[in-house]
């Protein structure tokens, strides 16, 4: 975009983006330039004293308004020096006869570089459903901003627990508060779907904790549930052992201790011993790990989303998959998993 340099004033910004197309325009033929004949020539055309061009567009500095007149000179400077850069190069090619590219070995491998990888607990995430998608289970998922009934009244967790105190539980306005687990999806599941139901809803929830080597205050878990007619508790027991044994190995016992959720009964927490594998080949059992709560699901949940809990039965769980791939990775601290330091994910990354 040429200006009438006669009768307008340029503006400081034109004079610029001029400045720098006619550096590249230099570069351009300089880098074309045959012999150093060809070079000297682009020299003068560009950057000579009396007729050169760099010196044409700067006669027009003068009318510029005065404080306007700083950046260009500096950008006249910039591309002063990559005209001259780029002829000494190409000066310097003729001299030796060598090109920079034939400098550089071309032959020589590549530089790997790192592209990412998926999160570990995402990628545990990934693995965990691939096997309940094996047992029949499809996916779920519900809102991370909850409110009071869906995570606590509807679960059979009076407003009185001390789980939905603000000491634990962190409220956006009263009754709205982000979830504390996962289990409203079971409620929402129930509502929108007909049994048979067997769902499995990761996702994040948020509990007003202080961070320390078991604990975030934002972390994922992982939900499971199955409505039916006629599901029993072996199927419970059967299908969550059977689980297990995928995931860490025939080899694996499984135990359920019995425990208390509001919204199970009865309740149980899942354990694991599972058998390690040295590098040597010697086998060893590891200690009893707890893996998840569960339990068969309260009638009482049933009956507040208006199921007949004469005719339904169901199981449920809640695990932690960052807790599952710190035993697996061997992170003793799963703080380390949202730092997101670099060097971690790419010394998990697969
Ligand atoms: N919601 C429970 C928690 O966050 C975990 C849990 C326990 C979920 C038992 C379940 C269950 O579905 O049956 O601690």
């Amino acid at each position: 975009m040429e200006e009438d340099s006669q009768s307008q004033t340029p503006s400081a910004e034109a004079l610029i983006q001029r400045l720098e197309a006619l550096a590249s325009e230099a570069d351009e033929a300089a880098v074309a330039a045959a012999d150093p004949e060809a070079l000297e020539g682009i020299r003068i055309r560009f950057l000579g004293r009396k007729e050169g061009l760099l010196s044409s567009i700067l006669r027009e500095l003068g009318r510029l308004a005065p404080q306007e007149r700083p950046a260009v000179g500096a950008a006249a400077n910039r591309s002063k020096e990559r005209v001259q850069a780029t002829l000494d190069r190409r000066a310097n090619e003729f001299a030796t006869g060598k090109l920079v590219s034939e400098v550089v070995d071309a032959t020589l491998p590549g530089r790997a570089r790192w592209t990412g990888a998926v999160h570990p607990v995402a990628r545990v995430v990934e693995e965990l459903w691939q096997i309940f998608r094996t047992l029949g289970f499809t996916r779920a998922r519900g809102p991370e901003a909850e409110n009071e009934w869906y995570n606590f009244v509807a679960l059979n967790t009076p407003l009185d627990h001390p789980a939905a105190d603000e000491q634990d539980t962190i409220y956006l306005d009263k009754p709205n508060l982000l979830r504390s687990h996962t289990s409203p999806v079971q409620i929402r599941t129930l509502q929108s779907h007909q049994p048979p139901i067997r769902i499995l809803a990761p996702g994040m929830v948020y509990r007003r904790d202080t961070a320390d080597s078991t604990h975030t205050p934002a972390f994922w878990q992982l939900e499971g549930l199955v409505v039916d007619e006629g599901v029993t508790f072996v199927d419970f027991k059967a299908t969550l052992a059977e689980f297990a044994r995928r995931f860490w190995g025939p080899g694996t016992q499984v135990r359920f201790r019995p425990s208390f959720f509001p919204f199970t009964e009865p309740s149980a927490e899942v354990d694991v011993k599972r058998m390690v594998v040295h590098a040597d080949g010697r086998r060893e059992e590891s200690p009893w790990i707890e893996i998840m709560g569960a339990g068969m699901v309260d009638p009482a949940v049933l009956d507040n989303v208006g199921y007949d809990s004469e005719r339904y039965t169901g199981w449920a769980f809640g695990m932690g998959p960052a807790r599952i791939a710190a035993l697996k990775y061997g992170i003793s601290d799963i703080r380390r998993f949202f730092e997101n330091d670099v060097r971690l994910l790419e010394q998990l990354a697969q």
